[in-house]
């Protein structure tokens, strides 16, 4: 279901173009606190010539985790290795990735929390004392053996902080929070995707697709991208307003950066449940789609722009949303809850 929806956060092969990621801190806009810790941590690991400390990076997704990983590995002048948490499924998965690491690199784990469990067992060492203890042979003819490891940098990343395990939590030495762009970082990340693509854009048309992005770089460049494709074959090439109110109506985006899908998911708690609450199972199965999906990426920018609120009882609409439907409003009881 969320695959057609060109306002999600989660990533598609076309996001991973890398031609507009950002390759140091000074090109990397917004995010300016972490910025600033992370210039600090990593000339002083520069200076010591040590390897960095660990790092968890999370937040909603589309925010740029991978691109800032990708940053601290360039500014170190060490190398990345990319992977994910489902994508390790055995601890000789992980044996492998990190012994073919060199002194300083960067190990970049994506989706941590998906991490089995006896995976991050092995990791806890690896972090804490760069080694590695592995089991060979079975049952009474097994022995741990011990291998070591240079000393490295691992970079976590999660959407779900909540899930991780204690810890893990507690063996990163730097743990940093990504935040929805602010309008005016949205601006000017979509000013600079026009300079990489070399496509004239009009400051109107920057205003508009900055507003519909829903705080999210990702979907700022894929919504660049759509309207492109509009102004080169119905306009000369330019991004004008026009063409970029016209191209983002097909699409199915309101002038807040919401969806059919947002609709749905909005109306369904309005029109089946009252306005709520409304329990998250009860809610996944009337729009059939995973409590994870929805508590991920639907609603982390319904929540943050007030649409609906979270309540011990469940999710309950605001006014914002009655008035985004255009349907009327009545105080309920729950409001007060937080
Ligand atoms: N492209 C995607 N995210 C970006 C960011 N934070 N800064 C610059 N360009 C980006």
């Amino acid at each position: 279901m969320d695959k057609e929806r060109i306002v999600t956060a989660m990533s598609i092969k076309e996001d991973e173009d890398q031609s507009l990621r950002p390759q140091t801190l000074d090109q990397y806009i917004g995010q300016d606190d972490i910025k600033e810790m992370l210039s600090v941590y990593i000339q002083a690991a520069l200076k010591r010539k040590e390897a960095l400390d660990h790092i968890l990076l999370y937040g909603p997704p589309g925010l740029g985790k991978t691109t800032l990983a990708q940053i601290i590995a360039n500014e170190l002048g060490v190398n990345i290795k990319v992977t994910s948490g489902p994508a390790i499924e055995r601890s000789g998965d992980l044996a492998a990735v990190l012994s073919s690491l060199n002194p300083g690199d960067v190990l970049f784990i994506d989706e941590i929390h998906r991490l089995p469990r006896f995976v991050e067992e092995v990791l806890y060492a690896a972090m804490e004392d760069y080694v590695l203890d592995i089991v060979i042979g079975k049952d009474h003819e097994s022995r741990s053996i011990r291998i070591d490891l240079p000393p490295f940098t691992l970079i976590g990343a999660t959407t779900r902080f909540g899930d991780l395990s204690a810890p893990l939590r507690d063996r990163f030495g730097v743990v940093l929070r990504l935040s929805y762009y602010t309008n005016d970082d949205l601006k000017k990340i979509v000013e600079r995707t026009s300079k990489v693509y070399q496509n004239d854009i009009d400051p109107d048309a920057v205003i508009s697709l900055a507003k519909r992005s829903r705080g999210t770089p990702r979907i700022a460049n894929r919504l660049f991208r759509r309207v492109r494709d509009f102004a080169e074959i119905i306009g000369d090439g330019k991004i004008t307003e026009n063409i970029t109110n016209h191209a983002l109506a097909k699409l199915g985006i309101d002038h807040n950066g919401l969806d059919h899908t947002d609709y749905r998911y909005l109306r369904n708690i309005v029109e089946k449940f009252g306005g709520g609450p409304v329990g998250i199972e009860t809610l996944s199965a009337t729009i059939s789609e995973e409590v994870t999906t929805i508590e991920d990426v639907y609603e982390p920018y319904l929540l943050q722009e007030g649409y609906i609120k979270r309540t011990a009882r469940g999710r309950v609409a605001t006014e914002k949303t009655y008035q985004s439907l255009g349907i009327k409003y009545y105080k309920g009881l729950f409001d007060d809850e937080s």
